[in-house]
């Protein structure tokens, strides 16, 4: 199938496009790479030995998209393009709902045009907001999000869900990713955050290189096995291997909504240990007060997409942390080490 992948230069859409080559699928990128590198698709190449096609546009210019749409026979979209900073968002809500809501119907618009009605979108765990029971099945409510990124996520699945209401014939598949960490096994591609990190395990990776003195563990009273913050990490590549069964799977029209998560759930501390193991020493940290809008634990109720989707994580946490420390130390400047 030819697959359109917007945001594909970034962390989880280079990771997928390397999956899909090696499924024998047509790749077409577009990014605008506001976040993400060109060389991420070098590398996809590298790796796959396969070519794609990269457009460097953003897309919420409509010329642009419809000529995309125009130019290539588009199956799929898989739609990765958005804006993805929590603390960013509060400060930028004009510019993150433009980004993330606007994109999003130009997108729809365009695909509707050329009768293009296959979508999955990356959706998130934060639309559960605070879990009232874990783990969290794709029936649990949605919405009480506390930023306007997660918001944006809410409205996106809103959005989706009404252009299949009005439209029998689309296939909208709503994937809520828990938390992605990793990199890919090749150490070539991986996450290459601009700045200090915000996210856990790429903090950890500068902590490990020296690059940062030591991580902050925000927060140790939380009602969990250790007192810290406790998520459902899922390798990027069994991420990326979830969207590829979702293109092959979901045959039928209709909305389908598939958590993909291991199910397990990891504190702050277990991932600093389980990090410390993979490069080979004890990590320094210091426990911090709780960050802001911070949830005690989230963790996924996986059974729906391996039971429909016949897909399942793999990898576990020691796989997460030695694919990220090879990553790291092979581009100690991500993929400016270049
Ligand atoms: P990323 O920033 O690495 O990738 C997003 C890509 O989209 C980047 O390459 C960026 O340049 C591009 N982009 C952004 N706005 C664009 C626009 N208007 N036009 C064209 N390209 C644009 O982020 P990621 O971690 O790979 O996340 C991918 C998607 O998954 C995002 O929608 C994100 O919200 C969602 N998601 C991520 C996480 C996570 O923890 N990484 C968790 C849940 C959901
Ligand atoms: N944490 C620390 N120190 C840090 C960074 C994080 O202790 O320096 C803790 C947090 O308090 C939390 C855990 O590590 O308990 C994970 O935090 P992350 O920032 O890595 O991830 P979040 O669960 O807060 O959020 C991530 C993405 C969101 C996404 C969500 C669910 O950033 O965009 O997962 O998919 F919505």
């Amino acid at each position: 199938m030819k697959i359109l992948v917007t945001g594909g230069a970034g962390y989880i859409g280079s990771h997928t496009c390397v999956e899909l080559l090696q499924s024998g699928h047509e790749v077409v990128v577009v990014d605008n790479l506001c976040n993400s590198s060109k060389e991420s698709l070098n590398r996809v190449v590298k790796i796959t030995g396969k070519s794609l096609k990269f457009i460097n546009t953003d897309i919420r210019n409509a010329r642009a998209m419809d000529k995309i749409f125009a130019e290539n026979n588009i199956d799929w979209v898989i739609h990765f393009a958005g804006l993805k900073a929590v603390g960013e968002s509060c400060a930028k809500p004009v510019e993150y709902y433009d980004n993330n809501l606007n994109g999003t119907l130009v997108l729809l618009q365009a695909m509707r045009a050329h009768g293009c009605k296959k979508i999955v979108f990356s959706s998130s765990a934060t639309v559960y907001g605070d879990p009232a029971v874990l783990p969290l099945t794709e029936n649990c409510k949605t919405g009480g999000t506390t930023n306007p990124y997660g918001t944006s996520k809410y409205f996106q699945e809103i959005m989706l869900s009404d252009v299949y209401k009005a439209d029998n014939e689309w296939t909208v598949v709503l994937l809520r990713y828990f938390n992605p960490v990793g990199a890919h096994a090749s150490g070539l591609i991986g996450e290459d955050p601009k700045g200090i990190p915000n996210n856990l395990t790429p903090y950890i990776a500068k902590v490990a290189v020296g690059e940062l003195k030591e991580v902050g563990v925000f927060g140790n009273d939380y009602p969990t096995h250790d007192g810290t913050g406790v998520r459902d990490y899922i390798h990027v590549v069994d991420l990326a291997k979830g969207h590829v069964a979702a293109i092959e799977k979901c045959a039928l029209s209709g909305v389908f909504t598939y958590n993909l998560g291991t199910g397990v759930g990891y504190s702050v501390l277990d991932v600093i240990g389980a990090f410390g193991k993979a490069c080979g020493r004890d990590l320094p940290y210091v426990i911090k007060p709780r960050r802001a809008g911070d949830i005690a634990a989230c963790y996924a109720d996986a059974s729906k997409a391996k039971n429909e989707l016949g897909w399942e994580a793999k990898l576990g946490l020691d796989d997460m942390c030695e694919s990220l420390w090879k990553w790291q130390t092979m581009n100690p400047e991500g993929y400016k080490s270049n």
